[in-house]
């Protein structure tokens, strides 16, 4: 093992590195495909659509998910892909509710932008439903 301590210089030179891979790999989480809507969409139908209804529009169990803009004013990216994110991660628990949706909310992690200044590692499905979920507001 190397005991000998890093030069500052390196570590601001290292830092200044990462931030442009970051700055870089935000640029490419734009137009990734598979965390789209329409890769959303496809996970939609396969694992949601049977409690919230085609399109998001309400059915068997699920509510209505094409008004939640409408609702709160805006969408509310940040909370939507926080609440589905703990759903793959267990963190959301109620009596009713979601099924645990764990084995579907994984794979290839991606950084995703927040807003206000906030970012995030998130599984890409997660955010390919989040952009799906979006594009059906009314
Ligand atoms: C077994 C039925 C069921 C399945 C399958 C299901 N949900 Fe839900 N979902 C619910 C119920 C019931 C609620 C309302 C209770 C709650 O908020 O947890 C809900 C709430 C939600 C909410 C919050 C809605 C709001 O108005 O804020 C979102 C977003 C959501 N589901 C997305 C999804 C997505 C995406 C999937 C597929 C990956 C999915 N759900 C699969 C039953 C289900």
């Amino acid at each position: 093992m190397n005991t000998k301590a890093t030069p500052r210089t390196n570590l601001s030179v290292r830092l200044a590195r990462t931030a442009l891979v970051l700055s870089a790999l935000g640029a490419l989480a734009a137009c990734n495909p598979f965390a789209g809507p329409a890769a959303g969409a496809r996970q939609y139908d396969a694992n949601c659509a049977a409690c919230h209804g085609d399109g998001g529009r309400g059915g068997a169990g699920g509510p209505d998910l094409t008004g939640i803009a409408a609702r709160e004013g805006e969408f509310p990216r940040r909370a939507v892909l926080n609440r589905l994110d703990g759903y793959g991660r267990g963190l959301v628990q109620h009596d009713v509710a979601m099924p645990d949706m764990s084995h579907m909310m994984t794979g290839r992690l991606m950084l995703v932008d927040l807003g206000r200044g906030a970012s995030r590692m998130m599984p890409e499905r997660v955010v390919a439903l989040g952009a799906y979920l979006e594009s059906i507001q009314r």
